[in-house]
């Protein structure tokens, strides 16, 4: 057994992980707006800060895992501010706990909209790390907000995973991309007629085209888990096969 930190662990997705880590005996350390060990807001350089703080006294030993799953989905800057920039600062503010571990893991929760184009300049701003010009190029209202921040932290987890302080370091992240999942995020999305009838036809394998969050949660833990030395930079997609249809030929 080892140590954990999930972010977003007091819903959905994070909550399905942090249910099977508690059953392998692992100690979790959630992190979350409420309902967890480390209550921060990881849309805001304070909360990202308090955070690694709180982790650094609560992981005595160091981290062997962190599953970075918190996120929004609403067509504003704050999903831009807590996906992209909440995301990446949690990986590298962690990253000296997990050092530590023997066997280090970490795990980006992107998106299968990831796949989809985002605005480029918005990515750009964030893939420099400047949050003020990326939160001033992206409107507010923007309802392609969601997929850019998910494209570009795709993007910053596959250049990181190779990099020195990463895989170099003998730390292996790797990203999951779940389809449309049955968590009270997608729930709201499934509101929408029009974006049922999307979701309808991207998600064909798909039964009512929603995927149980416990089975997302059960890749993370392979990938968070796995005891080879050299997977790195992968996303794995669980999404029904929206990727290979949308992208057959494209790996
Ligand atoms: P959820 O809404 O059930 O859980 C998200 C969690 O993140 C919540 O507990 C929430 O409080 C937390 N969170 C949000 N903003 C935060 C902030 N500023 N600081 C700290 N915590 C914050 O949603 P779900 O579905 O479990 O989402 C988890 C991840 O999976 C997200 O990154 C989402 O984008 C991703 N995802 C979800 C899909 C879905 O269909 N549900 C599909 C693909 C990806």
């Amino acid at each position: 057994a080892g140590t954990i930190l999930i972010t977003g662990a007091a819903s959905g997705i994070g909550l399905a992980t942090r249910r099977r880590f508690e059953a392998r005996g692992w100690k979790v350390i959630g992190a979350d707006l409420r309902d967890a060990e480390i209550c921060a807001d990881l849309g805001t350089v304070a909360g990202r800060t308090q955070m690694v703080e709180r982790a650094t006294a609560l992981a005595v030993d160091g981290l062997d895992a962190v599953i970075a799953c918190a996120g929004l989905s609403i067509p504003s800057t704050a999903t831009l501010a807590v996906n992209y920039f909440g995301a990446v600062a949690t990986l590298e503010g962690l990253r000296p706990l997990l050092l530590r571990s023997p066997r280090p893991r970490a795990v980006l929760v992107a998106s299968s909209v990831s796949i989809y184009p985002g605005n480029e300049a918005v990515m750009e701003a964030c893939l420099a790390g400047d949050e003020q010009r990326a939160l001033a190029l992206a409107e507010d209202g923007d309802p392609s907000i969601y997929v850019t921040s998910k494209r570009a932290v795709a993007r910053w987890m596959r250049r990181a995973a190779i990099s020195a302080e990463w895989g170099g370091s003998g730390i292996l992240l790797n990203g999951v991309a779940p389809g449309v999942v049955e968590t009270p995020m997608a729930l709201s999305t499934m509101q929408d007629p029009a974006m049922r009838e999307v979701i309808a036809q991207t998600n064909p394998q798909v039964p009512d085209g929603l995927i149980p969050a416990d089975e997302i949660a059960e890749l993370i833990e392979f990938l968070a888990t796995f005891k080879g030395r050299f997977l790195m930079g992968q996303i794995v997609f669980d999404d029904g096969g929206t990727d290979a249809i949308k992208r057959t030929d494209l790996f």
